[in-house]
């Protein structure tokens, strides 16, 4: 056979093998993966990227210096066999080359292993060694099929995108890695600059105004498959340095762009999983995302949706109801289809999962065919009853789970925002019932568009109104005027624009949400310079700050900015997604910890005084 991995050391890779082989001869080269010694024979599982292919060296065949040779070797030496591809005796289903065995004639060592500090080859049962451990041994760890599956996964989703964001006209066009501070409101990485003493450069959270001021520039359509670096803490989705599918569109309201994320997923989906993604996917509005599945990125895999009973169960002959009347607060719950299954120790599991969520617990009803049985089923009764039963649609054999307290998605008319509310308990409990229950499919792909997010966010902290996404994203045009009154005294910060976070301002940011994960971001962007600095102005930002800040970006809107909006998937995220992997870590070839720290090159590292000074650094050490 012909294959791309040929060289003048081997015919084809080793797992590439197939039935239609048979009968040829093959020179390969790879890893030992395992060696069984059967008495006369030994069999060698031969690993390569491709896969895995079995060699056997049989006296019948092998000749006894290298049958003396396949006894010797160890896991994970580098070795070049040659032989005769023949049909297996006992045929491995479990192997893509398990219809062929190599029967080996010669055998040489290439490179020998020593012993491993951690294995490559695992046994289907066998705990993988600490993450930490693998993750010091990153060159060995990455032999692992698993891990070289998901690099090519990578490499194909990677592919995919360039071929189609080619056919749609986009640009790759890169942007500095050596740049000013970037919005998007993590902390930066900074690196000082050697010629000018005092001064750094940031690394960038993402090429936000670069791409903008490539629509300026009139490139129309620009993409990249970005490097964005943030100093945040990190969790099993987050990374220091990860990946960005960004891309920046010019003449473009929110369906054109995505009209172009949805054909981008579908085509990545058909190259790496064979999927057929069914496209338009559904759009939600930020608000109602919240209001029926408590979260900004819901799962749509199933329903589970959230209803509000406040003005039903208010009237209930029951303590915790009653002591919503005359307040902001609401008692909202799911009804769980057959979910009345669950075990007494399986709803005491959800008393945790609320408190999870922020709640002090959630209520629990079960209906069966005896009737309701739960801390308020006696108080179901008249009236109550009825409308109980009308609003969640209770049925035998169904149970529902109410959680009572303040709502992010209904404030109180004049009182202060909720800035945590218990739609955060009602996401968890869904989530956790939908597997539970065994609603949850997992072979489903449920994708949506949630639009309209806040445009601002409250800094309790800093005391300030702060963007949701970034100060360049527009206000929503029926909320525009909201935000021009707040600012028309010129003053930045003010009182007035303060209490915007308390009107809510929509904006045109949107995200791509796949089974309930955040998978994309964007916006379509200010262009008009007199509202951008409107915008400024009531994040607290004047003119001065602004110049400071951002003032490329303003000086380049000055000179004919066109309307533009974009989006950036994070790549790592769609690719351990779409591989089932567990982590990031899974899908980044040499990850950070959660410690922020590569174990296997050893970053960070300590600098002596006399390197800080070329740069005009002083480090200041923990103790001195
Ligand atoms: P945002 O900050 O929402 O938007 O990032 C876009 C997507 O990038 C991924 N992502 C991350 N992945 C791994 N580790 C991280 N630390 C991390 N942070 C973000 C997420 C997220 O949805 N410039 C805007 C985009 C735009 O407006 O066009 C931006 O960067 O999947």
């Amino acid at each position: 056979m012909t294959d791309t991995l040929a060289t003048s050391y081997r015919t084809s890779a080793a797992g590439s093998l197939r039935e239609a082989d048979a009968g040829t001869d093959a020179r390969l080269v790879g890893w030992v993966h395992r060696r069984r010694d059967l008495g006369g024979l030994v069999f060698l599982d031969l690993r390569d990227r491709a896969g895995i292919v079995q060699v056997s060296f049989d006296p019948s065949w092998t000749p006894a210096e290298a049958l003396a040779e396949a006894r010797r070797l160890s896991p994970e030496d580098v070795v070049q066999v040659e032989g005769r591809v023949e049909p297996r005796v006992r045929p491995n289903p479990e192997l893509p080359s398990g219809a062929v065995e190599v029967r080996g004639v010669s055998l040489t060592v290439i490179g020998r292993a020593e012993p491993l500090p951690i294995q490559v080859a695992y046994a289907a049962d066998e705990e993988l060694p600490s993450e930490d451990l693998r993750l010091r041994h990153r060159p060995l760890d990455l032999r692992r099929p698993e891990l070289q599956r998901n690099f090519i996964a990578r490499h194909r989703a990677a592919q995919a995108t360039r071929n189609y964001m080619d056919a749609q006209g986009f640009l790759e066009i890169e942007t500095p890695l050596l740049t000013k501070r970037t919005p998007e409101g993590a902390r930066d990485f900074l690196v000082p600059s050697r010629v000018h003493a005092g001064e750094f450069y940031a690394l960038p959270q993402s090429p936000q105004i670069y791409k903008q001021v490539l629509m300026v520039s009139g490139f129309d359509r620009y993409y990249q498959i970005a490097r964005c670096l943030r100093d945040e803490d990190l969790r099993a989705d987050r990374q220091l340095e990860f990946t960005q599918i960004d891309a920046e569109m010019s003449f473009v309201d929110e369906e054109d762009v995505f009209r172009v994320g949805e054909g981008l997923m579908a085509a990545i989906f058909r190259e790496v999983a064979g999927v057929e993604l069914r496209t338009p996917f559904p759009r939600m509005t930020y608000a109602e995302a919240l209001e029926r599945y408590g979260s900004d990125k819901p799962d749509l895999r199933y329903g589970l949706e959230i209803v509000d009973l406040t003005d039903v169960l208010k009237a209930a002959d029951f303590r915790v109801f009653q002591g919503v009347e005359g307040t902001p607060q609401r008692i909202r719950g799911i009804r769980v289809p057959g979910g009345a299954k669950l075990s007494r120790k399986e709803l005491d599991e959800l008393q945790d999962v609320a408190k999870r969520g922020g709640a002090m617990g959630a209520l629990v009803l079960k209906r069966t065919d005896e009737g309701f049985s739960g801390p308020f089923a006696k108080a179901l009764a008249g009236e109550v009853l009825n409308g109980f039963l009308r609003g969640s649609g209770m049925e035998a054999g169904d149970l529902f789970v109410a959680v009572v307290g303040l709502f992010r998605s209904a404030p109180a008319a004049d009182g202060d925002p909720v800035a945590a509310g218990m739609e955060a308990a009602l996401d968890e409990l869904r989530r956790h019932l939908a597997r539970r229950t065994g609603l949850l499919d997992e072979t489903k792909h449920a994708w949506a568009w949630i639009t309209e997010f806040p445009l601002f966010a409250w800094d309790a902290e800093g005391d300030r109104l702060v963007s949701e996404h970034h100060p360049f994203t527009m206000p929503h045009p029926d909320d525009v005027p909201l935000v021009l009154d707040a600012v028309k005294d010129g003053q930045p910060g003010s009182a007035a624009a303060k209490s915007l976070y308390r009107r809510p301002v929509r904006s045109r940011a949107y995200d791509a949400v796949y089974n309930g994960n955040e998978v994309a971001s964007g916006s379509v962007r200010i262009h008009d310079p007199a509202l951008q600095s409107a915008v400024f102005r009531a994040l607290g930002i004047g003119e001065e700050a602004a110049q400071a800040k951002f003032g490329f970006l303003l000086e380049a809107f000055r000179y004919g900015a066109p309307p533009h909006a974009g989006f950036a998937f994070g790549f790592d995220r769609l690719v351990m997604l779409l591989t089932g992997a567990p982590s990031l870590r899974d899908v980044i070839a040499f990850p950070k910890t959660t410690a922020a720290r590569g174990l296997f090159e050893g970053a960070p590292s300590p600098m002596a005084d006399e390197e800080l000074k070329d740069v005009h650094v002083k480090a200041i050490r923990p103790g001195s």
